[in-house]
């Protein structure tokens, strides 16, 4: 490459520089979330807590009857993971092949949330926390939901 002579040649070349590096460096970096929800740890507690609320609660609990709630709660674990920035793999089926055979409403989507939600306020993650873990989990009403 030659070398810039005049100031705007530099200047070009030291926002090419920071457009393709800066990228690549937040998406490596933003763990923020994943740090701010309390780690795998807590995530791992909060998803088993969600899911024996979902169980007791009579709006849901008939939708898991079949269902292996301990890889799911694993499943789930790791989504919320990755999804927060954190070091994990989403290692299940696509969201809307597992959901689609459920035929589940926006009532029990709700449902879950709160649940969720609930289940978030047991392990004290302050709410503005938890406002972005439901954001990330919002666009996937249209997928999940199809009735
Ligand atoms: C944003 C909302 C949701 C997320 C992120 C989510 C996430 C997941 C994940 C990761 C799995 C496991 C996938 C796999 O088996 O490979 C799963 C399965 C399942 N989800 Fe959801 N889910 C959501 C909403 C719901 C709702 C609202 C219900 C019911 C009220 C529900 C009921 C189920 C059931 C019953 C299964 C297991 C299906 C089976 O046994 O094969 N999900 N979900």
């Amino acid at each position: 490459m030659k070398t810039p002579t005049n100031k705007a040649g530099w200047l070009a070349a030291v926002l090419v520089i920071l457009m393709t590096a800066l990228p690549v460096q937040a998406q490596k970096t933003d763990d923020s979330l994943y740090r701010d929800l309390g780690g795998l740890e807590v995530l791992t507690k909060v998803v088993d807590d969600t899911l024996v609320l979902a169980l007791a609660d009579v709006r849901i609990k008939d939708t898991f009857k079949d269902t292996d709630m301990k890889r799911l709660a694993k499943l789930i674990t790791e989504q919320f993971c990755e999804l927060s920035g954190g070091p994990c793999k989403y290692s299940g089926d696509p969201m809307k092949e597992v959901h689609q055979g459920l035929a589940l409403n926006n009532m029990q989507f709700n449902a879950l949330v709160e649940d969720l939600q609930a289940a978030m306020d047991k392990s004290n993650i302050p709410s503005r926390t938890q406002n972005k873990l439901l954001a990330l989990l919002a666009p996937m009403q249209r997928t999940v939901v199809t009735k």
